[in-house]
C-alpha cells in the first residue's frame, strides 16, 4: 500500500531520520502512481530538487547523460552542499568527453586478465570466513564477515598491502557517515582526505617502480594525451573503493537477512532449485543498497510531463524504480527465482557498475559458501539499518548458522 501522497509530499528526503523512521519501500507507491515525478521543497537553506519515481523514467533519465550530467556531483547529500570538488577528475562524477576515455582506463582494472584470479581469490576467502562461522551460535555477520569481504576484494584489485586495510575500511566507514549518526560532516571530511592521500602516496611510489597492478596502470597510463595527475589517480582509486565497499557489503547483508526470514526461499536454494545467478540478481533488487544516485540537468527538458529547468537538481530514486509493480509481479515478494529481473541497482547508461560483475561474484561466493556449509541460519534479534540517506542496508546483523 504505502504511506499516503500527502505524507510522502511531506517528508524530509535529506534527512537520514526519514529512511530510520519508514522501510524505504513504503515511501514510494502512491508517488509512482499519483505524482511520479515530483519537486521537493527547499528547506533549511538546502536548494529544492526533483524526485523521480518510476521504473521507465529513472531509467531513460540514466540513459540521457547529455542532459543530465553527472559532474557536479551524483549523491543528493553533496549536491545540496554545492559542487563536488572530484568533479571532471573521478570517473562517476565526470561528463563526456572525458568520461569516456577515463572509462575505457578503468575497464582496463575489469578485465578478465585481472578479474579472474581476484575472482578466485573472492570465493575462497568467503568460504573460509561462513567456515568460521558456522557452529559458532551468535555472531554478527557484518564485523566478523561482511566487513572482511569487499574492501579486501577491491584491496587485492589494487594491491593495497594487507596492513593497510584495515584502516582504509575504517576511514571509509568514517567518510560516507553511515555507521554512527553522531559522527559528523568533519570527521566525514577527514576521512576522505586520509584516503585521497594513502592513495597519492601510492600513486607516486608506483609511478616511480610500476608493478603489474591496477594502480600502476593507472598511475602510468595515458588519457587524452597526458598522464593523470596523482590526485586524479588516487580519486579514481578511491572511486572503487567508494563504489565497491559499502554497496557489496550492503548487498551481502541484506542475503543473510532475508535468507533468515524467508526460510522457504533458502530450502529452495539449498536444494538447487534455483539457479545461483538468478538469486543473485533477486538480492540485488531487493537489496538496492544505492537508494538514489543524482543528476543536474544542463538544458531544459521534460521528464513524465514535468519541466525541468537547466541546472536542477534531479534525484533518480532506484528503490522506488526496482519495486515498481508495472515491470516486476509481485514486488514485495522476495522471490529468488525471479525472471526477468530487470532491477536498476546498478544503474544504466553510460555510468553503468564498472564494478558490476565484481558486484555479482561477490554475492555469488556468499550464496554458494552458504550452500556449502550451512544447514539452518537463525535470526538473533532485528539488524540495526545504516544511517543515510543514500546507503540502504544494516551496520549489524546478528544471526546464527547451523552446520549442514
Ligand atoms: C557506478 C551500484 C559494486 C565501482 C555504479 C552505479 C550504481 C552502482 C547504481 C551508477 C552510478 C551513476 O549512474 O551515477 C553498485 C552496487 C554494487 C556495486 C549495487 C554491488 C552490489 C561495485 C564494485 C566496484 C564499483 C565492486 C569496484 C570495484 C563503480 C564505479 C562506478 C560505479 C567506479 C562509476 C562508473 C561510471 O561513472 O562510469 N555502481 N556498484 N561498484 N560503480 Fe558500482
Amino acid at each position: 500500500m504505502g504511506l499516503p501522497l500527502s505524507l510522502v509530499r511531506s517528508l524530509d528526503l535529506t534527512d537520514p531520520a526519514t529512511f530510520a523512521a519508514h522501510d524505504p519501500r513504503d515511501i514510494w507507491p502512491e508517488a509512482r502512481r499519483h505524482e511520479p515525478v515530483f519537486w521537493h521543497e527547499a528547506r533549511d537553506g538546502k536548494p529544492g530538487f526533483w524526485v523521480v519515481t518510476r521504473h521507465a523514467d529513472v531509467l531513460a533519465a540514466y540513459q540521457d547523460a547529455d542532459r543530465l550530467g553527472s559532474a557536479r556531483g551524483t549523491v543528493l547529500d553533496v549536491l545540496l552542499r554545492g559542487d563536488d570538488p572530484a568533479g571532471g577528475k573521478m570517473l562517476a562524477v565526470t561528463d563526456r568527453p572525458r568520461h569516456r576515455q577515463l572509462r575505457q582506463l578503468l575497464l582496463r582494472a575489469f578485465s578478465p586478465r585481472v578479474l579472474g584470479p581476484v575472482t578466485e581469490r573472492i570465493a575462497a576467502r568467503t568460504l573460509d570466513l561462513v567456515r568460521s562461522v558456522t557452529g559458532r551460535g551468535s555472531f554478527d555477520f557484518a564485523t566478523e564477515v561482511a566487513d572482511e569481504l569487499p574492501m579486501n576484494t577491491i584491496c587485492d584489485l589494487l594491491s593495497v598491502p594487507d596492513g593497510d586495510r584495515k584502516e582504509l575500511l575504517r576511514w571509509n566507514k568514517m567518510a560516507l557517515s553511515s555507521e554512527d549518526p553522531d559522527s559528523g560532516e568533519l570527521d566525514a571530511l577527514g576521512a576522505r582526505n586520509e584516503i585521497v592521500l594513502y592513495f597519492m602516496d601510492l600513486a607516486l611510489e608506483r609511478r616511480a617502480s610500476p608493478g603489474d597492478d591496477v594502480i600502476s596502470m593507472i598511475a602510468t597510463a595515458e588519457v587524452g594525451g597526458a598522464r593523470l595527475t596523482p590526485e586524479e589517480v588516487a580519486l579514481n582509486c578511491y572511486s572503487l573503493i567508494l563504489g565497491g565497499d559499502e554497496s557489496s557489503r550492503m548487498s551481502a547483508l541484506v542475503a543473510v537477512y532475508e535468507l533468515a526470514r524467508h526460510p522457504e526461499q533458502w530450502d529452495a536454494l539449498r536444494a538447487g532449485e534455483v539457479a545461483l545467478d538468478t538469486a543473485v540478481e533477486e538480492v540485488l533488487r531487493w537489496a538496492t543498497p544505492a537508494m538514489h544516485f543524482a543528476r543536474t540537468a544542463t538544458q531544459e527538458l521534460e521528464i513524465a510531463g514535468r519541466r525541468i529547468r537547466a541546472g536542477d537538481i534531479v534525484t533518480l530514486w532506484n528503490t522506488s524504480a526496482n519495486d515498481d509493480e508495472t515491470v516486476f509481479a509481485s514486488p514485495r515478494a522476495f522471490d529468488l527465482a525471479r525472471t526477468p529481473n530487470k532491477h536498476l541497482s546498478f544503474g544504466h547508461g553510460p555510468h553503468f557498475c564498472v564494478g558490476a560483475h565484481l558486484g555479482r561474484a561477490g554475492l555469488r561466493s556468499l550464496l554458494s559458501a552458504l550452500v556449502a556449509t550451512v544447514g539452518r541460519i537463525e535470526p538473533h534479534g532485528e539488524p540495526e539499518r545504516v544511517h543515510s540517506t543514500f546507503l540502504f542496508g544494516y551496520r549489524s546483523l546478528r544471526v546464527g548458522f547451523r552446520p549442514r
